[in-house]
């Protein structure tokens, strides 16, 4: 069994970038290709042997709560119409060994606010939290390679990746010391840097393995950038009594929260797709030159 039992998805920002898809829906019921990135994200836990998944979510997110329900009309229909394949979809959505719960953040204040909404769910015990509008590709799963690491380590780990030092003030950015080829010792973290002031290029991607301590530090922190309850600044305290590390994962991450990030995940994951790959690749194509 996996050590990391629970994993966490705070759903409940307001999604102002993809404006007005995110009015009343939400941005992580937006599909690529054919499956919200919800689901995706959802899929990678359980990839790793998560089986317990906790939702912190918020107004306009009712859609995830019916997405992982069973929806008895539909899976009739299908039967009824004999249609095996889309039962199986329908049905693998939610296995019968995974556990979903639910949780409010009762308004916006930040990821490190919608991460301590979840304190009472995860408990005394190191966690999983996953951001679905980071899509990760990787084999094995993204946070799988996390909870590997954390066999190892037993501390904190930050999926960490180098980007170029203009796009810093995009992410959470770490100094650190290296200490094998993928693990990094974490020395401090900032939130949003400008490209003179960051401390280095590894930026942060929507990854973390965390230890409970990060509650008692999220409890008693001050508002940051933005207002808002930065997961970040939460980190940045845990620094000072347990150890963090960093984790250059292997794979690809879209930043599905943008929109170019949204049409390059499409553009290659419908690539690859098992039913319409090698069509859209074909059509994609023929395409360019007229471009
Ligand atoms: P983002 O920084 O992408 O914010 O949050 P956002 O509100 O979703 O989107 P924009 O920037 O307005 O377009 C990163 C993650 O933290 C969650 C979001 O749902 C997203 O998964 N989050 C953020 C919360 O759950 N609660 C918050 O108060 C803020």
């Amino acid at each position: 069994m996996s050590q990391i039992r629970k994993a966490v998805f705070p759903i409940a920002g307001l999604g102002t970038r993809f404006l007005p898809a995110t009015k009343a829906s939400a941005k992580e019921m937006l599909p690529v290709v054919d499956k919200p990135l919800i689901q995706y994200a959802v899929e990678e836990a359980y990839a790793a042997g998560i089986r317990h998944m906790i939702f912190v979510t918020g107004r306009t997110k009712r859609s995830v709560e019916d997405h992982f329900d069973t929806a008895y009309e539909l899976e009739n229909e299908l039967e009824l119409a004999g249609k095996a394949d889309l039962l199986n979809i329908a049905r693998s959505i939610a296995p019968e060994d995974m556990i979903c719960t639910y949780v409010r953040q009762p308004r916006a204040l930040g990821l490190g606010h919608a991460v301590l909404c979840s304190k009472e769910l995860v408990g005394n015990e190191p966690f999983a939290v996953l951001l679905a509008d980071d899509l990760m590709v990787g084999t094995p799963s993204i946070i799988a390679q996390m909870v590997e690491q954390f066999s190892d380590w037993r501390a904190t780990i930050l999926a960490v990746q180098d980007v170029p030092r203009e796009e810093t003030r995009r992410y959470g950015i770490v100094s650190a010391e290296s200490v094998t080829q993928d693990i990094v010792n974490v020395t401090g973290i900032v939130e949003k840097p400008s490209p003179e002031a960051a401390p280095s290029t590894l930026a942060v991607a929507g990854r973390y393995i965390l230890t409970p301590g990060i509650f008692k530090e999220l409890e008693n922190l001050p508002r940051g950038i933005g207002g808002e309850i930065q997961l970040t600044d939460g980190i940045a305290n845990l620094l000072r009594r347990e150890k963090v590390f960093a984790y250059r994962y292997k794979g690809a991450r879209y930043d599905c929260g943008s929109k170019l990030g949204f049409l390059q995940a499409t553009v290659d994951l419908g690539s690859q797709h098992n039913e319409i790959g090698a069509e859209f690749s074909a059509w994609l194509d023929q395409r360019k030159p007229k471009l």
